[in-house]
């Protein structure tokens, strides 16, 4: 069947009331690897699979790139189809935010640390738009990036905190031959930025083997870390070894573990993470 696209409420919810098990992804768009792995994950899970692409103003900052965030319907929408996507939903603003959304979902406090203290107000407007597309679709699963491993977390909390019925599904992050995490912000990289991008992951990964060699002076290693690529050009928002289940910073008891950057080359913010054991 071929992809159909949707783009009010009411057609939506009228269309979705025939089907029983919605697997939802929910995309910016300028799709790559990275969401198509997604799309595939809830092929395997639902009987019908909606993704969404709407570009949402409440999740970007005043000097952020909300208007030059790049828009590829087009392209978008074949790889959906090829990649078995049933629906795409394609809201314009007006018909997410038909009015000024003065209520809004306020993300725990782990939203104010990681890329929510570079970005106040980021992830309530990121939990936000998720709480009214989960009420518009109404999926029983629904499939997230680990490349956003914070905003994974907070979406688990919504569900759990507000009793949604939808299983949360996490997609391992796709990366180019170097390393480097697809990422749709990637294409605002000139060559040379490009080529340097991929220090982020290499940087994540010897933080890890530096830990998985015994060294437990977590804030050392940031510390480390974080003064190497700062030598090197870039402008580090932070290095952060955290606690994979709760995201508080790693105590030596910790075992499951996650490395987590953000930082900036050029105007381009990257983020990537690593999720890692080490016997406690
Ligand atoms: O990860 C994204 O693309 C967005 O934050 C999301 C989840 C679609 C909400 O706008």
């Amino acid at each position: 069947m071929a992809l159909e696209t949707i783009s009010d409420i009411a057609s939506l919810r009228a269309r979705l009331a025939q089907e029983n098990y919605i697997a939802f992804v929910p995309t910016m768009g300028n799709l790559h690897a990275g969401h198509i792995h997604l799309v595939k994950l809830a092929r395997e899970k639902g009987q019908c699979v909606v993704a969404s692409i709407f570009v949402n103003p409440l999740q970007f900052g005043a000097n952020e790139d909300l208007a030059s965030y790049p828009r590829t319907l087009e392209a978008d929408c074949e790889k959906l189809d090829a990649a078995g996507a049933d629906i795409v939903f394609t809201p314009s603003a007006s018909e997410i935010y038909p009015a000024e959304q003065t209520m809004r979902i306020s993300a725990p406090p782990i939203a104010n640390e990681l890329c929510g203290a570079a970005r106040p107000g980021h992830f309530d407007g990121v939990a936000t738009v998720v709480m009214k597309l989960f009420n518009i679709v109404r999926p029983s699963v629904a499939v997230f990036g680990k490349k956003d491993f914070q905003q994974l977390f907070i979406i688990r909390e919504l569900v759990r905190q507000f009793n949604l019925p939808i299983e949360i599904v996490a997609g391992e992050t796709q990366r180019e031959a170097s390393g480097l995490a697809l990422s749709s912000r990637n294409g605002y990289l000139n060559a040379s930025q490009r080529l340097e991008a991929q220090r982020l992951y290499r940087t994540l990964q010897l933080i890890v083997e530096n830990v998985q060699k015994g060294n437990r002076d977590y804030s050392a290693i940031e510390t480390q870390s974080s003064q190497y690529l700062t030598q090197l050009g870039w402008i580090v928002d932070y290095i952060s070894i955290r606690s994979a289940a709760t995201l508080a910073p790693a105590t030596p008891q910790d075992s499951d573990l996650v490395a987590l950057a953000a930082a900036r080359q050029g105007r381009t913010r990257l983020i990537d993470n690593i999720e890692f054991s080490i016997s406690a």
